[in-house]
């Protein structure tokens, strides 16, 4: 892939710099100024342009509307209803799966809808989105990797490039063409719920992925050969909110969200991403979806955005006024698709009186449609509408699996380790596992998983951390689990598990991220029998756990592993070296939050980038 400086960005980037002063020069410096890699060649994008300009003159009102509609297909009225009102995209909001939820039925009802579709008069293909924030979560059997937590931890883009890349075949495999990831977050409050979802706490982290991501998902750039559309998300500042709450104000001048929320989005539209989904949040006051100047000057003009802008789930509803106002003020904000989800006559019937009274311009329609246009174009969905069948038999696959077991041994930060008690030798005689999180998968998978929230117990196919210390070990022991820890004397060593529980988004968000009675109760039943005691802390960010760090020989964050809970035995033996490094700084105490690292007083208790190894 050609990658080129343009005397335009050049240009641009000399009045960024005039007007944001020094902290910007190190941003461009870092984010550079690559032509945006949306096509292949250029000739490739002059034909999709070329194609977009001739369709685009062949469709009604009705079509175009169509066209920016998305539902979520389970208030689909009428499968038909796809052809009457022509819409353009369809997702699944975490758990809206088909009634059978295996890999077949989800390609047979994406195919389904897609018929319908290519029914109609201009047979414009559906984009069908889904949230495959880590592995494609909603169906049951596919490959759940670690949430972006412990992958920025690993701080190795390429494992991160190649999980999206296994992630997009087991989407493609599911008849799905968009997933609305990678989740570029900069997590400034770890109380925030949505913490695991971004890689970490610095817009370093975020760039070193974002991009990585994004071509994972897409291929180094958008075309025929991408299996699956990318979604970068939630533009912007969705993780600068005050006191982390979920869907909340980030306030802070325009340099800092320059300098700390913006530049994973300079390096998606670098590498091509075709969507981005506009944050809940609101900067200073202002709701995302209203933001014209951010939506459209920043990051359609500045950035040289091409692709299209999708809202979140009925984030429209949330703007000011009644539905009318609500979605002029959207569109006319630089909103090309919005995420209705359910009531979608009401959608079009209102932007058809918006465009007929004028209050929303004919150019602003075009403007959308062509951006969603170019984007199903530059992808040859109108060629290859029905993703490849042949990936639906790779989901959950052996080779697969292996990539998220990667991912989980290299996510690890090892946090402690007292005489060295770690690795344990594989030959002991008598291991006890102890805590809530040691044979739980739905647990170690977190939010996101099957179904929006995840829930605990055997949600899916995986091996949970204590089945993988048991595959790990020799035959001649004992590995021996005991939920609260008792009965462990004598033992040999003590390794609990203990953490969160799932959640998602909100429903995340905390007030006191101490450990439950039970996590501690655990802990101190091992110490008490006066074994060494391993403590793997499962959770979807930093906890406090000065008091368990105590009582631990040796401590290590396993975060949000997934479905591979090999991987954590692959580092407690020695399989593999512990080479994860924190991705936030981890507190001491609840009031020392938030604690990020460049703050002028930073006195941690780890700080961001710690890591043992042995
Ligand atoms: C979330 C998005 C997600 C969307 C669709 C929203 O609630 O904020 O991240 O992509 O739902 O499921």
């Amino acid at each position: 892939m050609k990658k080129r400086k343009t005397a335009a960005m050049m240009n641009l980037n000399l009045k960024l710099i005039m007007k944001l002063g020094l902290t910007s020069i190190v941003i461009l410096i870092i984010t550079g100024t690559r032509h945006p890699a949306f096509a292949a060649t250029p000739s490739d994008s002059a034909k999709v342009e070329q194609e977009v300009d001739s369709l685009l003159s062949r469709m009604t009102l009705a079509e175009k509307i169509g066209q920016m509609t998305q539902i979520d297909r389970k208030y689909l009225k009428s499968d038909s209803d796809i052809a009457k009102y022509y819409l353009g995209s369809l997702l699944s909001g975490g758990g809206s799966s088909p009634e059978m939820n295996t890999p077949s039925s989800w390609a047979e009802m994406c195919d389904g809808y897609q018929s319908y579709a290519l029914s109609t008069r201009l047979k414009i293909p559906l984009l069908y989105g889904i949230d495959a924030v880590h592995g494609n979560n909603n169906v049951k059997g596919a490959v759940i990797f670690p949430h972006n937590i412990g992958l920025g931890c690993t701080r190795d883009s390429a494992l991160v490039e190649k999980a999206e890349r296994v992630t997009a075949e087991e989407v493609a495999g599911t008849g799905i063409n968009w997933a609305f990831a990678p989740c570029i977050a900069v997590a400034r409050d770890i109380r925030w719920g949505r913490t695991y979802e971004s890689f970490g706490e610095t817009p370093e982290l975020q760039v070193e992925m974002a991009g990585a991501a994004v071509r994972g998902f897409q291929g180094d750039s958008l075309s025929g050969h991408s299996l699956v559309l990318a979604c970068a998300k939630h533009f912007v500042g969705d993780g600068g909110t005050t006191g982390g709450k979920d869907q909340g104000n980030t306030v802070c001048d325009e340099a800092t969200l320059r300098k700390i929320h913006l530049p994973g989005y300079v390096e998606a539209v670098r590498d091509g991403v075709g969507s981005i989904m506009v944050s809940y949040s609101s900067w200073n006051g202002l709701k995302m979806s209203a933001n014209k100047y951010l939506l459209t000057d920043v990051l359609k003009g500045e950035l040289g955005f091409k692709g299209f802008l999708v809202s979140d789930y009925a984030a429209v509803d949330q703007l000011q006024g009644d539905y009318s106002e609500e979605v002029k003020t959207a569109i006319n904000a630089g909103l090309d698709m919005i995420m209705v989800p359910e009531h979608y006559r009401r959608f079009i019937s209102t932007l058809t009186g918006l465009v007929n009274d004028g209050k929303v311009p004919m150019s602003r329609i075009d403007d959308a449609v062509r951006r969603i246009l170019r984007v199903k174009f530059a992808m040859g969905i109108f060629e290859h509408p029905y993703p490849d069948s042949s990936w639906t038999a790779t989901v959950g696959s052996p080779a697969h699996r292996e990539v998220a077991r990667a991912c989980v041994r290299e996510s690890l930060v090892l946090l402690k380790n007292k005489g060295r008690v770690l690795p344990l030798k594989k030959n002991l005689r008598r291991i006890v596992v102890a805590g809530k999180n040691a044979d739980d998968l739905g647990n170690q998978c977190g939010g996101w998983t099957i179904s929006w929230q995840g829930s605990s117990g055997d949600i899916t196919t995986g091996t949970t951390i204590l089945q993988g210390i048991k595959d790990a070990v020799s035959k001649e022991t004992d590995v021996i689990y005991s939920r609260d820890g008792s009965g462990a004397k004598g033992a040999d060593v003590g390794i609990v598990v203990v953490g969160e529980t799932p959640y998602a988004e909100g429903a995340g968000d905390r007030t006191d991220l101490s450990l439950s009675d039970e996590d501690m109760a655990a802990i101190n039943n091992l110490k008490r029998a006066g074994i060494p005691v391993v403590v793997i802390l499962v959770s979807g960010r930093p906890m406090i756990i000065t008091k368990a760090l105590k009582e631990a020989n040796a401590f290590v964050a396993a975060w949000l592993p997934g479905s591979e809970g090999e991987g954590v035995a692959d580092v407690l033996f020695g399989d593999y070296k512990p080479s994860g490094k924190l991705s936030h700084s981890w507190p001491k105490s609840m009031s020392q939050i938030p604690v990020n690292y460049g703050d002028t007083k930073y006195h941690p208790l780890f700080p961001y980038g710690f890591g043992l190894t042995y």
